[in-house]
């Protein structure tokens, strides 16, 4: 157990200390714009292919792989055939969930740290669906692909833009689809503005604004909610913007992103890092582990990113200071914003006189998902079963998914990009173009239509 928990340390540490690397391995800031060579086909508008009950392997059954299990066995058509996670009792408790569905035993996997080679070398799996601890999201996608399987990942796809590229890579040579499991894409208010926006209702989209503000000072320091307390570990060792795709994937959907316009560059800026040490001093005894870290995280990341069009997109990221939940959720145009958190909007000309309307009166623009299907049971009112609902329609029938490889890289390359800005006094960082220079392809994306 020793070994494995130190094979753990070695790969969180080496993940982190590769973060802002470009692709070439410097830290130099035009590196960060740099593309490998394609050795692949683009995925863009790749379809599945049609399978009738698409069959699942789960790679970490903790807060979220357990808490995401009973919906997607909720899914017409679904199967959960392979469970895995470094704690025995986790993936048991799973497997007996998915037989109380109704579904044969599945294989289980708990022989430590690289047992979930395993799992995805299986026959009996379609789609590997991963939620374990940041470090381990890149080289268990890597290898889900080099098995065949299509993976989803939960947030953040990659630290560093080498793992990103990799992934786009890895994605373009297996033909197998890499997923950014991004269930904010879903919300309710994100797809009925997301809706609007694509009817021209805010006229020419000018700005934008995506968060992720969640005081998550007690998760990180409570002993027993994070296997190993991998989340605060983060804090100790990089500044950046940790989480940037809940407010980025939605506000990329309003601005077409790949369909149209890109991510061009962006800068990042952090406050002190003050209110971890802050809570450790009022909560944690003397002597406790925590009071050897040193908290180097700054409270609050600001980032400002511009597109090719021009377009301003603020980006924050809090989990560490007092901050009721939010999002932000926010976008303008040339008609009208909208604005979340509560929810809120000022259209011209359904409006005058500068006052804020009901964003209840444009339930109209409700996307079929939310109307037709949802919200269905548990998770965040009800968008992660809607995210876990959509996917497995697409595998079934045979469509592209709504979120590809080149949407997820581009959400996720905030985390290393705003790392390296930081470093360099809020310097502008250029993106790379995942697309490799197709991001004006039209395509489908969370707008979708209902199929017949
Ligand atoms: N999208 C969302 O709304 C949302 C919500 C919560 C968490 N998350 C994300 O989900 C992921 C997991 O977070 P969590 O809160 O469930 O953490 P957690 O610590 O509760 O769960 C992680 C699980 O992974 C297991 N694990 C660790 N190393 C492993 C390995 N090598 N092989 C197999 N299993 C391994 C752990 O034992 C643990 O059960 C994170 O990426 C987090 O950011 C997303």
């Amino acid at each position: 157990m020793s070994e494995q928990v130190s094979r753990r340390a070695m790969l969180r540490g080496a993940a982190v200390a590769g973060v802002g690397l470009g692709v070439a391995g410097t830290t130099g800031i035009e590196a960060a714009a740099e593309a490998p060579p394609a050795r692949g086909r683009t995925m863009i508008g790749e379809p599945f292919r049609a399978t009738d009950a698409p069959r699942f392997g789960i790679i970490g059954l903790g807060n979220r792989g357990g808490g995401m299990l009973p919906l997607l066995l909720a899914i017409p058509g679904a199967k959960v055939t392979a469970l895995c996670d470094i704690r025995p009792e986790f993936a048991q408790r799973a497997a007996r969930t998915v037989t109380e569905a109704g579904q044969p035993e599945p294989a289980v996997y708990t022989g430590g740290d690289d047992d979930y080679e395993n799992l995805c070398a299986r026959d009996d799996v379609d789609f590997v669906y991963i939620a374990t601890p940041w470090e381990w999201h890149t080289p268990m996608a890597l290898t889900a692909m080099r098995n065949g399987k299509h993976v989803g990942v939960e947030c953040p796809i990659g630290l560093t833009l080498r793992d990103l590229w990799e992934l786009v890579d890895t994605s373009e040579r297996t033909r197998r689809h890499c997923i950014q499991l991004e269930n904010c894409c879903y919300g309710q208010n994100e797809l009925r503005a997301l809706r609007m926006a694509h009817d021209g209702k805010f006229g020419e989209l000018l700005h934008g604004s995506g968060a992720y503000l969640h005081d998550l000072r007690e998760l990180l320091f409570s002993k027993t909610y994070y296997e190993d307390q991998w989340r605060r570990r983060f804090h100790t060792k990089i500044d950046g913007d940790l989480y940037p795709t809940h407010g980025l994937g939605p506000v990329g959907a309003y601005m077409d992103l790949h369909r149209g316009d890109r991510f061009s560059h962006m800068t990042s800026m952090s406050t002190p890092a003050l209110a971890l040490a802050e809570y450790r001093a009022e909560h944690m005894p003397p002597g406790d582990e925590t009071w050897r870290e040193r908290y180097v995280k700054g409270d609050v990341t600001m980032s400002l990113i511009q597109t090719a069009k021009g377009r301003v997109i603020h980006l924050a990221h809090g989990v560490s200071s007092p901050h009721p939940y939010s999002r932000l959720n926010h976008l303008a145009g040339t008609k009208g914003v909208f604005e979340d958190y509560p929810p809120r909007i000022y259209l011209e000309p359904d409006m005058s006189g500068h006052e804020w309307g009901s964003f209840d009166d444009y339930a109209s623009y409700d996307h079929w998902l939310w109307t037709d299907v949802g919200p269905g049971p548990g998770g965040h009112g009800g968008m992660d079963y809607l995210m876990l609902y959509r996917l497995v329609q697409c595998m079934r029938l045979g469509l592209p998914p709504d979120i590809d490889v080149y949407d997820s890289a581009a959400w996720n390359a905030p985390f290393p990009l705003s790392v390296l800005s930081i470093r360099h006094r809020g310097a502008s960082i250029p993106f790379p173009d995942f697309t490799r220079g197709r991001w004006r392809t039209p395509h489908p994306g969370t707008d979708s239509e209902k199929p017949a």
